[in-house]
Formats: C-alpha cells, sequence, structure tokens
C-alpha cells in the first residue's frame, strides 16, 4: 500500500514548479527551506506516478548527459531511469582510473569537456573524485549541472532523497534526534544533510572516530545556526535517544594513509546488540554501499530503510531533473 504522502500527493501548482528552473544544483546550502520542500512534493508526485504505473512525457525531447568519472550504482542508475520514466533520453561517460572511455584520459581538461557537452544536452548530471568539480562545470556550462557527489564535498541529490526517505517514513521533519555514524570527514552526504537538518531545527549526534570527525567549520557553522551538535565516539552510550540513525561508510578511497584505514576500518558496526537498544520507531539509514558497517542480520528489522531510500533515488531524482529544465 502506498505510504499516506504519495498516496494524496498531487503535482505542485505551475508557480511552484517553476523555482528550480534552470538552477544548477552544486551543494545543500543554495536551497532553502521552501525550495527543499518543492523538491520533496515534486518526487511524491512521481512516486504516485511511478506506482500508478502512469506515463509522464515533462521531458520528452529533452536529453540528459550523465557524467560520471568516479564508480557509482545508485546514483548514475536512478538519475538514468529518473529520465528514462519522464520520457528523456540519456548520454552517459562512466569511467574511472581503471575504465577510461572519455577524451578526458587524452589530457582533455573537465572544462572543455563540460562545455562541449553543454552543446548536445539539456542538463548535466555530474559525479568527480575532486570535491569542487561540480562547481566549476557548472561555471563553463549554460545548462543546469547537478553535483552527483564531489570528492569529499557535497552530494546534495543524496541527500534529497534522504530527506524524502525520513518524511516518507517518520512523516515529519521538524525537531528530530538524528545520529550521524562513522567517516564524517569524508563522507560527503553528511556534509549535505547536515544543511538540510538545520532547516527544520533537528538535534544532532556526531558519532565518529577522531581520526574521521565532522570537519570543524561545518559543525561551528551548524552552532552558528542554533542547532544542537553533540559529538560522540561511542554509539551504545546515545542509540537511546535517536528518532534516525543514518550509518556511513568508511570512505577506503580518500584515506591517503592505508595503515590509518587499516585502524578506523571496522570502528562501528550496527548489529542486534544496537538495534535492542533503539527506540522501537527509530529508523536506520544508509546512503549505500554498505560494506561491514550494518550486519546483513540488521536487515530484517522493520527499521532498516537503507533499501526502501535507495529506491527513492528514483521519484527525487524525477523531481530533480524535471524542476531545473
Ligand atoms: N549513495 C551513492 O552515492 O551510491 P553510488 O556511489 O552507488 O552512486
Amino acid at each position: 500500500m502506498a505510504n499516506k504522502i504519495v498516496k494524496n500527493a498531487a503535482k505542485p501548482s505551475l508557480e511552484r514548479l517553476e523555482v528550480l528552473k534552470n538552477r544548477d544544483i552544486l551543494s545543500a546550502s543554495e536551497l532553502n527551506k521552501e525550495e527543499l520542500m518543492i523538491i520533496l512534493e515534486t518526487a511524491a508526485y512521481y512516486e504516485r506516478v511511478l506506482i500508478e504505473k502512469r506515463k509522464v512525457y515533462d521531458m520528452d525531447n529533452k536529453i540528459m548527459a550523465s557524467i560520471f568519472f568516479e564508480p557509482s550504482t545508485r546514483t548514475r542508475l536512478s538519475f538514468e531511469t529518473a529520465m528514462h520514466r519522464l520520457g528523456g533520453s540519456v548520454i552517459t561517460v562512466a569511467e574511472s582510473e581503471q575504465i577510461q572511455i572519455s577524451s578526458t584520459s587524452k589530457g582533455e581538461s573537465i572544462a572543455d569537456s563540460i562545455k562541449v557537452i553543454d552543446g548536445y544536452a539539456d542538463i548535466i548530471v555530474v559525479r568527480s573524485p575532486v570535491k569542487g568539480a561540480a562547481d566549476e562545470a557548472a561555471k563553463v556550462a549554460e545548462k543546469p549541472v547537478i553535483n552527483a557527489g564531489d570528492g569529499f564535498g557535497q552530494h546534495p541529490t543524496q541527500a534529497l532523497l534522504d530527506m524524502y526517505t525520513i518524511l516518507k517514513e517518520k512523516k515529519n521533519l521538524e525537531g528530530l534526534t538524528i545520529g550521524l555514524l562513522g567517516d564524517l570527514k569524508y563522507g560527503r552526504t553528511v556534509h549535505s544533510l547536515v544543511d538540510f537538518f538545520s532547516l527544520f531545527n533537528c538535534n544532532l549526534v556526531f558519532i565518529s572516530p577522531d581520526e574521521l570527525k565532522m570537519p570543524k567549520d561545518i559543525t561551528q557553522n551548524l552552532q552558528k545556526k542554533g542547532i544542537d551538535v553533540k559529538e560522540s565516539d561511542n554509539l551504545q552510550d546515545i542509540v537511546d535517544i535517536l528518532d534516525v540513525l543514518y550509518v556511513t561508510r568508511i570512505q577506503r578511497e580518500r584515506f591517503e594513509d592505508r595503515d590509518e584505514y587499516e585502524r578506523v576500518k571496522n570502528a562501528y558496526v550496527v548489529d542486534e546488540s544496537i538495534i535492542d537498544n533503539l527506540k522501537k520507531e527509530t529508523i536506520i539509514l544508509h546512503p549505500l554501499p554498505r560494506v561491514n558497517e550494518i550486519a546483513v542480520g540488521v536487515d530484517k528489522y522493520s527499521g532498516a530503510a537503507y533499501f526502501r531510500q535507495a529506491k527513492n533515488g528514483v521519484p527525487t531524482r524525477m523531481a530533480i531533473l524535471s524542476l531545473a529544465t
């Protein structure tokens, strides 16, 4: 049965559908509360369309360039699925250090590549291992650029689908107590998410090893906004106060020092002993992929929402694509 928020969803008014027209989405801090709510409202509408198996042509005759210089399963495939579901078309570059198919491997700069792709597509979705790469792309592109993850910088569209998931699961976003666990230094999703949580006066608890704490500038910025932020290295101490436990992977690919990675890689494992101490209604999220930070046995817990979360990527990205073009 469809979630109530989805069941009651209607297409937003024309005025609301215009608010993000031709806008880049590079970081969460660029979106205000109303703009965020428009995206979530539009995502609910598109989820309803998907459930009712209705055909829509909101991106008819439009092309999305899907430019990924880093591996991805969820972000790339859900953006591409979203574009197909909207009746549009997709052109793709998907490469990494190991697989090189575009002319960047011949030495072409990202800026030159993006200038060219800008002439082919109506919207550009870009992922890069380099922090700030999407901002650089946006400087040279006339078409909207969507940041699909830039190094250890930002991942705003993941954070949008996370907010959509929390709204559906908790029916409310205001004043929740949220634990962010794991690699808060390199985890770009949490860097975006905390900006959204600050719009709803959420209470935040950062749980990480000392080496992987949330960057100071982000924590201080939240505190300046009056957000209650606590830091801990012990999950068991705070697990019973959480409405949402957001787990992240230790980002092996971002470590310069492999020994440091080896020291922290098993810092936290959410297993049945943690579940026993959660409040009954607590939900567990994870942007995925997971390695071993959530035991597979936890998947059967009704609050384990991470696969539902990944599925929400399609309607959320349908909303982002249609609103931005
Ligand atoms: N959550 C996320 O960004 O997953 P992918 O790396 O598979 O896109």
